[in-house]
């Protein structure tokens, strides 16, 4: 069901108000008005590694926006579950955050179509943006040739991070390289009495244990069709990748469908579990907890394919303070700002003029990677698809956690296709 508004304000009410300078602020009590000092940024990084590269983000606006206040408007729950409620409640109410958190590609255009948020086109200009990033980047977030956000990163989906300890128990020192081996990596560690090695989380997180078996079993490029509507989701190819993904289900927890990506993870800390397919703010979650015996490896017959999704920052039409929100903006497409922030995330700058040498060792190989490997979306974060048809698709991987309806879950997404690819 959705989050209510009561009970975004409720969680917006625990939520620190940073001040960025000594000064005070100049407007009213609540953040409303005209001459509002306050920037209200909407994320769900609530926690742990996502906490902490917001908390990076914040120091840097603190150093360059002097006098503006960050208030933190976050909703916890992993990749956005609860957050993309509320604000789409919000903004159908006429009561915008001053910036929130949009993906790259498909999601982002959502809110474009909608009229939702600001061309700001003219300021990447003047904060010379568009010679900062990739131009694949550039041509994702750009639409009838406007720009509308600002990418803070590029985060890779599909990783399957281990718990090493629980690896060399079971005898194994190599990472598996296809569907196979991975399956026989998951018997080993199941002799050793880990009824569940492969730790997964709810209905989005199945998502992308999906699209990772999908990838390994169609390639990148037909891959990318499912969510563009150049490959059919009917095809025997998709169904034998159903199949895969049902028979790797067998390996997870029962308990899946109520455990956000943290729980699943905390699993694998536990050594509860072996494996966890997730992105890369894993490795930054389990660095700010302190658990430094992890390895990862891409998902098994993904080969050289870099599943990237970028988080970018938006200013929504009606925000209440538009000069605060674009000194928010620039600071998280500035070479400082994506360094405070993405050194704590877990993922890469958007920026190409990043020292990989500022960065933990995770993340140099990820920049490595990210130069050489194909590239492609992730319905599960935006960047393939729409909010409709992720929803969609989160509705059907439910369903099947439950009736493991191979034939069900296909036509599921072929329906969904049919409404939402393009
Ligand atoms: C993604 C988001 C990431 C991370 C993840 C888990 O959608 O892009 O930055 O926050 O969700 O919550």
């Amino acid at each position: 069901m959705g989050f209510t508004r009561r009970a975004a304000v409720a969680v917006v009410g625990v939520a620190a108000l940073l001040t960025a300078t000594a000064c005070g602020s100049s407007d009213d009590s609540n953040g409303g008005g005209s001459g509002s000092k306050k920037v209200e940024v909407f994320t769900w990084w609530a926690d742990g590694g996502e906490k902490a590269g917001l908390d990076g983000l914040v120091a840097q606006f603190g150093k360059d926006c002097a006098g503006q206040e960050f208030v933190n408007g976050a909703v916890a729950g992993g990749a956005g579950a609860n957050a993309k409620n509320v604000l789409a409640s919000r903004l159908q109410q006429s009561d915008p955050p001053d910036t929130f958190q949009a993906h790259a590609g498909a999601e982002l255009k959502d809110y474009i179509n909608a009229g939702q948020i600001e061309d700001i086109s003219a300021d990447y200009d003047t904060w010379g943006l568009k010679s900062a990033f990739p131009q694949g980047l550039i041509d994702n977030l750009t639409v009838g040739g406007k720009i509308y956000s600002v990418p803070a990163n590029i985060h890779r989906a599909n990783v399957v991070w281990t718990n090493k300890k629980v690896l060399s128990d079971a005898g194994i020192t190599s990472d598996p390289t296809d569907m196979a081996g991975f399956i026989a990596d998951l018997d080993k560690v199941k002799a050793k009495g880990i009824k569940t090695p492969l730790a997964v989380g709810k209905d989005w997180t199945m998502l992308m244990l999906l699209e990772s078996v999908l990838i390994t079993d169609l390639g990148a490029d037909k891959f990318t069709g499912l969510w563009n509507g150049s490959t059919d989701w009917n095809g025997a190819d998709v169904t034998k990748g159903i199949n895969d993904f049902k028979t790797l289900l067998t390996y997870t927890n029962t308990d899946r469908d109520a455990l956000d990506w943290t729980d699943a993870e905390k699993l694998v800390m536990d050594g509860k579990a072996a494996y966890q397919l997730m992105g890369d703010w894993e490795a930054a979650d389990l660095d700010a907890k302190g658990f430094k015996d992890y390895g990862w490896f891409t998902f098994p017959g993904n080969g050289q394919t870099f599943q990237w999704l970028a988080d970018s920052f938006v200013l929504p039409k009606g925000a209440k303070n538009v000069d605060g929100t674009k000194c928010w903006l620039k600071t998280v497409g500035s070479a400082d700002g994506q360094k405070a922030f993405n050194t704590k995330k877990g993922s890469i700058p958007a920026r190409t003029d990043a020292a990989p040498a500022d960065y933990p060792k995770y993340q140099q190989a990820a920049m490595a990677d990210w130069k050489t490997f194909k590239q492609a979306p992730s319905c599960a974060h935006g960047s393939a698809c729409s909010q409709g048809f992720q929803g969609a698709a989160n509705s059907a991987l439910g369903a099947f956690s439950t009736n493991q309806d191979v034939a069900g879950l296909q036509k599921a997404m072929a329906t969904a296709a049919s409404q939402f690819a393009k």
